[in-house]
């Protein structure tokens, strides 16, 4: 399929499009550099033989979007394109609603211009908010707790309204859980362009001496060892998640809703640990007052995409410490050196 692929420059829109190239699709990246880097697109290259098409734009420009769209004949889109950092949202909602809300509906209208309606969303097990008990089923409540949730929820009411008032659209809500790690190679990753919020990437930093020591945000969770617990998830798993989803799609139009996570929770510390042994040395932490908004545990059941999707991730944690670090010590300072 010809595949436009929004926020493709990004951490998991980078990895989706090799897999996505190495699948035989056909890929076009657009992205406003707002959160990655060009240099991003040659390093795909690299691993797959040609560059992909990369297109500087935003998906809140219905002008460009309607060019572009106008130009080349796409089948499917896989949004990622968004702002995700949690406490950012809370101090800037209007930004966030804009982006994320307002860039997708001038997204949606762009398609829908075009007769594109094939359309794969990156959401966010952060709209399960603080969840009632583990593992997370698809049919959870969905109660967010900050902006950045709360416009993935609007967004989710937003497409499932498009499917029930055209049934032509094939949609796709996928719901990520905690996506870490970086291409096996070493030449695709996370690079946070400010110090970063999330658990692995600034683990990252503390191994290569750029920050001095990881705060662990809390160990009195009701919990194994009383730190919070995720599912984390490799990306090259989260990756294939979106061609088994596009697949899906080709054979069943309406709405899919799927969690894609590994099913397993780490705590932070069976984190620390698991990296420092990836790293060759302990990771040096400190135990600090719980972070606001946080929850205790947040793991998924992933029988859902097991079943409709027929995937499931493989990796475990130690190839996903291993994988970030390969990654973070070839490139210690991100994409710029
Ligand atoms: P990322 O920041 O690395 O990638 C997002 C990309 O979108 C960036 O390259 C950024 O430059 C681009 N972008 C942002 N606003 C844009 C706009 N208006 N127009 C065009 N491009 C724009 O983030 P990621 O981790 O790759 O996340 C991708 C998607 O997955 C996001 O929608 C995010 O909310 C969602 N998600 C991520 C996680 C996670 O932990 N990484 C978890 C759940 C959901
Ligand atoms: N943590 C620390 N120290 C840090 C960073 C994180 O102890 O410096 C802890 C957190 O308290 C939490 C765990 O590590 O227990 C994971 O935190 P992350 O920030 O890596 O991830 P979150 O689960 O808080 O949130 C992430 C994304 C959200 C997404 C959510 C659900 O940031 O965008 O996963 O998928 F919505």
């Amino acid at each position: 399929m010809k595949v436009l692929v929004t926020g493709g420059t990004g951490y998991v829109g980078s990895h989706t499009a090799v897999n996505l190239i190495e699948a035989g699709h056909d890929v076009v990246l657009w992205d406003n550099l707002s959160n990655s880097r060009a240099a991003v697109v040659e390093r795909i290259g690299a691993l797959v033989g040609t560059p992909p098409t990369f297109v500087q734009g935003d998906v809140r420009d219905a002008a460009g979007l309607d060019r572009l769209l106008e130009k080349q004949a796409f089948e499917a889109v896989i949004h990622f394109a968004g702002l995700k950092a949690v406490g950012e949202s809370a101090q800037k909602p209007l930004l966030y609603y804009e982006n994320n809300v307002q860039g997708t509906i001038t997204l949606l209208r762009a398609l829908e211009k075009a007769g594109v309606r094939t359309f794969v969303f990156s959401s966010s097990a952060t709209v399960y908010g603080d969840p009632a008990c583990v593992p997370i089923r698809e049919d959870f409540p969905r109660a967010a707790t900050n902006a950045y949730g709360r416009s993935k929820i609007m967004i989710e009411d937003m497409l499932s309204d498009l499917v029930a008032a055209d049934p032509r659209w094939r949609i796709a809500r996928l719901r990520y859980f905690n996506p870490i790690g970086a291409h096996e190679s070493g030449l695709l990753g996370e690079d946070p362009q400010d110090v970063p919020n999330n658990l692995v990437p600034y683990i990252c930093r503390v191994a290569v001496g750029r920050e001095a020591v990881l705060r662990v945000f809390g160990a009195d969770y009701e919990t194994p060892d009383g730190t919070g617990v995720r599912d984390y998830i490799h990306v090259r798993d989260l990756a294939l998640g979106h061609v088994a989803a596009l697949r899906y799609l080709q054979a069943h139009p309406g709405m899919l809703t799927v969690n894609l996570g590994t099913g397993h929770g780490y705590s932070v510390l069976e984190v620390v640990k698991a990296f420092g042994q990836a790293c060759g040395r302990p990771i040096p932490y400190e135990i600090v007052a719980r972070r606001p908004g946080d929850v205790a545990q947040c793991y998924a059941d992933v029988s859902a995409a097991r079943r409709l999707l027929g995937w499931q991730a493989v990796h475990d944690l130690d190839a996903m410490c291993g994988d970030a670090w390969r990654w973070q010590e070839r490139n210690p300072q991100g994409y710029e050196t």
